[in-house]
């Protein structure tokens, strides 16, 4: 049973959320990055979504093969996952593997942006997605439980 947690954080807070998650599961931490710095960020989020603009970003090369769970990580902008990262997710293959993506924020929750998530992830299956907002937080050691029991069904039927 292998996994990986891609992720963008602007400031750091879903970084440290992804690297929480790294030491309870391992796998590779593999982090989307936008060109140029999202400094004035409210600004600049909202000029692109008006706009319709999707920011340049660098891949990171992945090997996915052997891979069965993709954490995905992102803050939430606006509600949404930045545009940037979704349309990374779509350049990769992801057949058959469990997507499982956690956000933070302020005040709103992961379910806002899972549609999005899904049209970027093709027919694979999204499962326990994880909000650690400011006001909504999910319980972070119920979510791993229940990770860990989806874990160990995808390894038994291996
Ligand atoms: C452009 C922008 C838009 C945001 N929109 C929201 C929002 O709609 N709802 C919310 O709860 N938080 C919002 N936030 C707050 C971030 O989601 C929150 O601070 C997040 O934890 C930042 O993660 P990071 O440090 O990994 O970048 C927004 C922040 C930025 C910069």
């Amino acid at each position: 049973m292998k996994s990986i947690i891609i992720y963008y954080s602007n400031s750091g807070t879903t970084k440290k959320l992804a690297e929480r998650i790294q030491n309870v599961f391992g796998g590779d931490l593999v982090v989307v990055e936008p060109y140029g710095v999202y400094f004035h960020a409210l600004k600049r989020v909202s000029e692109e979504r008006k706009n319709q603009i999707i920011a340049a970003y660098t891949m990171p090369s992945v090997d996915l093969n052997e891979i069965d769970v993709v954490f995905v990580g992102f803050p939430l902008w606006y509600s949404e996952a930045p545009e940037f990262l979704m349309d990374c997710l779509k350049r990769y293959d992801f057949m058959g593997k469990k997507i499982i993506p956690f956000s933070t924020s302020g005040a709103s929750h992961i379910k806002n942006s899972l549609k999005s998530l899904q049209s970027s992830v093709g027919d694979s299956e999204i499962i326990c997605p994880l909000n650690q907002g400011l006001i909504l937080k999910d319980n972070f050691d119920k979510w791993v439980d229940n990770v860990k029991g989806i874990m160990s069904v995808i390894a038994t039927n291996k």
